[in-house]
């Protein structure tokens, strides 16, 4: 070898330590880099611009819902009139891109963080997360365009409590696998949010529902290389630190859990202060606990219980560990 090949040599393998510290790596076989080339392909013919394909200057209607019923539990509250039931609607979709922008921050974080792992010679998939990083950072922009949006018409009064940015620290403190778990059951409740729910409904505004179907058009191709990520990290494991995980996604999913008890009791305090009439103290006990409920089922129960989720996870851990996972999410779930 001439010097000029000797050093260049030299210089890869110093970049490839450089972006490989200390992490643990399982390599990919072939099927999971032609799963990466498909989410590439799919990615650049889906993408869109927020102002030229979403917004095409448009605003929301107010004299529509904006989450479905079957999300918003807005039917299971059974003395609301038309106009509360709206309200209650928009309410919480008004939520809804918060806790999303909330989720993407992390979820955006550990993407970068894994796509730096990667040996040169994983082009492709550097290249595939690196585009699942971006879509998110542009995910957030369009939550924060609603929020702006949502603000200038709903009366006064609301908030969103959680710090995305402390949020995020807390869930990258544990180990990629309970991260990339957590990130699995959040794509993939997004996507059958919309498939189920938004999407058929022609009742909520309009932009409301394209937002979702343009974030559901790349979501697709994040569970996708989520779950091999989720699946890599894995197989890098012992017995004893995927156990560890398993406790770590429970704690992860418990602190969603008070988040959304937190969030709910906001939110249904604000909408109680937006309808014009008294509501009596059983009255108030129903949308309290309705309200809850219906961020359970958003947040934690429509992931959990999603039949893909369910087998990734039982592929991965023992019997025992999901029967653990149950019942530590018992209350939540019921
Ligand atoms: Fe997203
Ligand atoms: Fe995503």
């Amino acid at each position: 070898m001439n010097s000029d090949l000797q050093e260049t040599a030299m210089m890869n393998a110093a970049v490839d330590l450089v972006l490989t510290p200390n992490f643990p790596r399982a390599e990919y076989d072939n099927s999971d880099r032609a799963r990466y080339e498909r989410c590439i392909k799919t990615s650049k013919r889906v993408r869109w611009d927020i102002d030229a394909d979403v917004f095409r200057g448009r605003s929301f209607d107010f004299s529509r819902k904006f989450l479905p019923d079957g999300l918003s539990k807005a039917n299971e509250v059974p003395f609301l009139t038309p106009d509360e039931q709206r309200m209650w609607s928009q309410v919480q979709g008004r939520t809804y891109p918060a806790m999303f922008g909330m989720a993407e921050r992390f979820i955006g974080a550990k993407t970068l963080e894994l796509a730096s792992t990667h040996r040169l010679e994983d082009w492709v998939c550097i290249e595939g997360l690196v585009r699942f990083t971006d879509e998110e950072l542009k995910h957030q922009e369009l939550f924060r365009r609603m929020e702006s949006s949502i603000a200038t018409r709903l009366p006064s009064g609301y908030a969103f409590l959680a710090d995305p940015n402390h949020v995020a620290r807390n869930v990258l403190k544990k180990s990629t696998w309970a991260v990339l778990a957590f990130t699995c059951h959040v794509e993939l409740f997004t996507q059958v949010h919309y498939r189920e729910s938004i999407g058929p409904d022609e009742q909520l505004s309009d932009l409301y529902r394209d937002i979702f179907r343009y974030h559901w058009l790349e979501e697709c191709q994040h569970a996708i290389m989520d779950e091999i990520e989720w699946r890599r990290a894995d197989a890098t494991l012992t017995l004893e630190q995927r156990d560890h995980a398993v406790d770590e996604l429970i704690a992860l999913l418990l602190s969603l859990d008070a988040l959304l008890r937190q969030q709910s009791s906001a939110d249904a305090g604000y909408f109680m202060r937006t309808c014009d009439r008294n509501f009596t103290v059983g009255e108030q006990r129903i949308i309290r606990d309705t309200m809850l409920r219906a961020y359970r089922w958003q947040y934690i129960g429509s992931g959990l219980k999603h039949p893909h989720f369910r087998e990734l996870l039982a592929s991965m851990i023992t019997p025992a560990q999901l029967m653990r996972i149950d019942m530590a999410l018992h209350a939540v779930m019921t």
